[in-house]
């Protein structure tokens, strides 16, 4: 595919590799945001199917990009830590019980379950990165599968670490989680949208993403879906629109005991939002007609002469088959100065994040090869 840069409000000068932190604005994700904004205006043209119809257009679109058989799986979730409250409600625990989590995992992900541990006397088994850079990726893997027994209720961790790129095996994950009927509990913050994620095939039970990153969406909204197992659960909050018919406004104060059917009781008080929908809308729309597939080729595409170019000069990145292209760490040799490097990227206005002794490198479809090759020649130039 080629470079998308054209579709993004963007400042020329700068090379922009840092998704991981925030995707930069497609413009028409942009408009979307404004024309929301000026719709309060004139209130009186907001209507029932701005308050419905737009996030289920949004559910709708989302379940392409996962491939999910049923949209109401999914729901509207203002970041990360709300999307795993709602799991962290809902997963009984007892005495001995364990929970599953890698190490330096994104701390959504983590807060509730130590929460949820403390109270319930629960254990949180943190599997760390291997001391080793030799097969990191592979052994990383098998401990956190050696880890998963008969005590566990709950494995929750990301597609890939969100910090260094690493590439877990959702699949051999899933299959021995479901040995013991443990919850598997994906943050897909860092993969979905660059990286194709299939619910039918992991089948996780929960799947949450900040919409902000990958998904070029708005801060403040992000997308989770729910499997069965948490269809019967009660939310973190208890607010009228996931209430059984809240569509009906005359009858809102016959108070209603259901909920909306399928995962819809977890979703965010005020969910309509409507600037923040609509643009998210815009941005799921756009990431489906590009295909996460062929997003991930692009950043493939991206750093094919990078990845050879500085192994040959010491830098280490994790092997192909436990790494994505669209975010990864370059961790640095004794001879390599982080200092000298960090001011000759500042210098040429190549913007990337720093991690211990690792650079974190996250293109996207706006990015150009030229923009790597510049980057691996600044970082080889450092490296006497
Ligand atoms: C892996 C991961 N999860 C979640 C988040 C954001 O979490 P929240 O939406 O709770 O702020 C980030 C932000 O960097 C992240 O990298």
């Amino acid at each position: 595919m080629e470079c998308q840069k054209h579709l993004f409000q963007f400042k020329e000068s700068v090379t922009y590799l840092n998704c991981g932190y925030m995707s930069p604005q497609l413009k028409r994700v942009e408009e979307a945001g404004i024309k929301g904004l000026k719709a309060k205006r004139n209130p009186f043209n907001i209507s029932t199917d701005d308050f419905f119809g737009q996030t289920e257009r949004l559910r709708t679109e989302f379940a392409k990009t996962i491939n999910a058989a049923e949209a109401n799986r999914i729901t509207v979730i203002p970041s990360v830590s709300y999307g795993m409250a709602n799991v962290a409600h809902n997963l009984s625990l007892s005495f001995g019980d364990e929970i599953v989590v890698v190490g330096e995992q994104f701390p959504s992900n983590v807060y509730p379950w130590q929460s949820l541990a403390r109270k319930t006397n629960a254990k949180i088994i943190t599997v760390s990165a291997p001391d080793t850079l030799k097969d990191r990726g592979r052994i990383w893997n098998e401990e956190i599968i050696e880890a998963i027994n008969p005590r566990t209720k709950l494995v929750a961790l990301g597609n890939i670490h969100w910090a260094d790129g690493t590439l877990f095996d959702l699949k051999s994950i899933r299959k021995k989680s479901r040995e013991y009927n443990a919850w598997l509990v994906i943050d897909g913050t860092q993969s979905v949208g660059a990286l194709p994620f299939d619910v039918q095939e992991i089948e996780p039970d929960a799947l949450v993403c900040a919409g902000y990153k990958w998904l070029m969406g708005p801060y403040s909204m992000g997308l989770a879906y729910y499997g069965s197992a948490l269809d019967e659960g009660t939310p973190v909050e208890e607010n009228w629109i996931n209430r059984y018919k809240s569509e009906d406004f005359a009858n809102l104060v016959n108070y209603n005991d259901g909920y909306q059917h399928g995962a819809l009781r977890y979703e965010v008080g005020e969910h309509s939002n409507f600037i923040l929908v609509p643009m998210m809308l815009e941005a799921i729309k756009q990431i489906n007609t590009w295909g996460p597939i062929n997003i991930q080729a692009h950043c493939r595409q991206l750093i094919v002469d990078l990845v050879p170019e500085l192994h040959k000069h010491g830098f280490w990145i994790e092997d192909d088959k436990y790494r994505a292209s669209h975010l990864f760490g370059i961790r640095l040799a004794e001879h390599h100065d982080m200092e000298q490097i960090q001011q000759a990227l500042k210098d040429e206005n190549i913007i990337v994040s720093y991690r211990g002794d690792s650079i974190r490198i996250s293109p996207n479809i706006y990015n150009e090869k030229s923009e790597l090759d510049k980057l691996a020649e600044i970082l080889v130039a450092h490296s006497s």
